[in-house]
């Protein structure tokens, strides 16, 4: 086997969304959100999904100017070295304070919709005034397209991609860009 790099950028094998361009998209995304939930009534929860939406929640939650508080939640779905959806499951408990409160769940991506479909469902029987969701990047395949989301940053092509959250087998996440893993990383 070859040695690994310790440099993350020796592994991809084409940037997606690079980081001038996400910074620009998530400004945007929380202009609209701000304006959104302006006139309502009621707390906000944001809803981060981790592990692989903390890095896109912590930048967003600066571009809101609104009192507001945050519930994480645990949902895995890719188990290791696994590229493949397996299904969503939540790890551990909902965030309290869901009763009454806006919640707006935030997430890396949109693959199969499973996790955001599952959230939503879950976050509604616990009361929530409103539910809405949130991702950077949405996969061009109908499960994703069919799956109701209301701040949606860029469409990228079917294919499995690393950073700024995102991870294969728990790394990559620090990567500031989205890009697709070369083939030979993939184990
Ligand atoms: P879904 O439930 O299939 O929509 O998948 C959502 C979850 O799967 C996301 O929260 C990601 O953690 C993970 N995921 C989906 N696609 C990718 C990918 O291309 N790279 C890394 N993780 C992904
Ligand atoms: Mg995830």
């Amino acid at each position: 086997m070859m040695p690994r790099s310790p440099r993350l950028d020796h592994d991809i094998e084409r940037v997606l969304v690079d980081r001038a361009a996400i910074e620009q998209r998530v400004a945007e995304l929380g202009e609209r959100i701000a304006s959104d939930y302006a006139g309502r009534e009621g707390r906000l929860l944001l809803v981060p999904v981790m592990t692989g939406g903390l890095v896109f929640a912590a930048d967003l939650m600066r571009q809101l100017p609104h009192r507001l508080r945050l519930g994480l939640v645990t949902v895995s779905s890719y188990p290791g070295t696994s590229t493949e959806s397996r299904g969503a499951a939540i790890r551990g408990a909902l965030p309290a304070g869901l009763e009454g409160a806006h919640a707006l769940i935030i997430d890396d991506i949109l693959d199969t919709g499973r996790t955001l479909t599952l959230l939503r469902h879950e976050i509604i029987a616990k009361g929530a005034a409103s539910v809405a969701t949130c991702v950077l990047v949405r996969k061009d395949k109908p499960e994703a397209m069919a799956t109701p989301c209301e701040y949606s940053g860029f469409d990228i092509p079917d294919e499995f991609v690393v950073g700024y959250g995102l991870d294969y087998d728990d790394e990559y996440r620090n990567l500031p860009y989205i890009g697709v893993l070369r083939r030979e990383v993939i184990r």
